[in-house]
């Protein structure tokens, strides 16, 4: 019966995934068996108990006591038994094990920020060491958010001015693919994370010393990169067309004004000040709400976005 679950339920990836897909399967059996359960005995009735004749009378029944009983029992047996088996599932998924690495999750428009228990700090791309239990702390820099992986079977909102808690043991190897599932504005959609499920040593190369594209990857490709990972493209297009920010296309080697009617050539440092520092200088027309990178991109990311910039003329 495994096609049913992974008809209904993507890859499980984590170690409690089974409390969520036993009961999901078997609430949805049941469904399946009722179904038929149900319809079946209606077919019954309709077939045995149809009027026959004009004087064909049905005689008239009030109640039956023992079908009742029955009727009531049998579902209060069934609806207990799904209580606690949901109860214990939902006891395992909130009591964190206090061996947990904690890592601090920032949601905000449009990007996942995670933070490491040694400082370092990644955007959109989560690293966590395979087979080890993982608490997320969470919460949020502006408005709702809702942080879901649907392989490890886990999400909860993560809200601003409150922590709110996840854990999970990754046990596959590879990529797994998180979700905002709260609608958080334009760029919501967007709002897609990865965790990077590691080995221990891929995940001591990581804290060492980032990713490996990053490390090797030309600039400008490394730059298209960030543009396409870290949120700028919630804001800001390639094309010329409006977004929250001005668009990059055409703007390396040009004069903007701000909102003060000052000048300024865009150019690597005007790039950099932007990303840094971006409530310093607000070109004209847009709203000062850009989050600032400080921290969030290494030295290369930000060549590498400068190189990129220059190349959509
Ligand atoms: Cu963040 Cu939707």
């Amino acid at each position: 019966m495994n096609w049913f679950r992974d008809f209904l339920l993507p890859k499980s990836a984590a170690s409690n995934t089974g409390d969520v897909d036993g009961l999901f399967m078997f609430i949805s059996w049941l469904t399946v068996f009722f179904f038929f359960f149900n319809g079946g005995l209606i077919w019954y009735a309709v077939r045995k108990w149809r009027r026959r004749s004009n004087n064909d009378i049905t005689p008239h029944i009030t109640h039956d006591t023992k079908l009742e009983v029955i009727w009531s029992v049998i579902p209060l047996i069934v609806v207990m038994f799904i209580f606690f088996w949901g109860f214990r599932g939902y006891v395992r998924a909130w009591v964190v094990p206090n061996d947990a690495l904690e890592i601090v999750v920032t949601g905000k428009k449009w990007v996942w920020e995670f933070e490491y228990p040694d400082g370092s700090r990644s955007l959109n791309d989560l690293h966590v060491p395979l087979n080890k239990p993982v608490k997320l702390v969470m919460h949020s820099e502006d408005v709702i958010h809702s942080f879901f992986v649907p392989a490890f079977r886990i999400k909860r909102d993560v809200i601003p001015g409150r922590y709110t808690e996840l854990w999970f043991t990754a046990t596959e190897p590879g990529i797994h693919q998180v979700y905002c599932t709260e609608y958080c504005g334009r760029g919501h959609s967007d709002m897609l994370a990865r965790i990077f499920a590691d080995t221990p040593e891929q995940y001591e190369v990581f804290l060492r010393e980032g990713d490996e594209q990053v490390r090797k990857m030309p600039l400008k490709e490394l730059g298209k990169l960030v543009y396409e990972n870290k949120g700028c493209a919630t804001c800001h297009s390639i094309d010329g067309t409006r977004g929250q920010g001005p668009s990059f296309k055409g703007i390396y080697g040009h004069e903007l004004k701000d909102a003060a009617g000052k000048t300024h050539t865009v150019d690597a440092n005007y790039i950099r000040d932007s990303i840094l520092n971006p409530q310093a200088v607000v070109v004209a027309g847009y709203e000062p709400i850009m989050p600032t990178f400080q921290g969030l991109l290494r030295e290369r990311e930000i060549l590498g976005m400068i190189e990129y910039i220059k190349s959509l003329q």
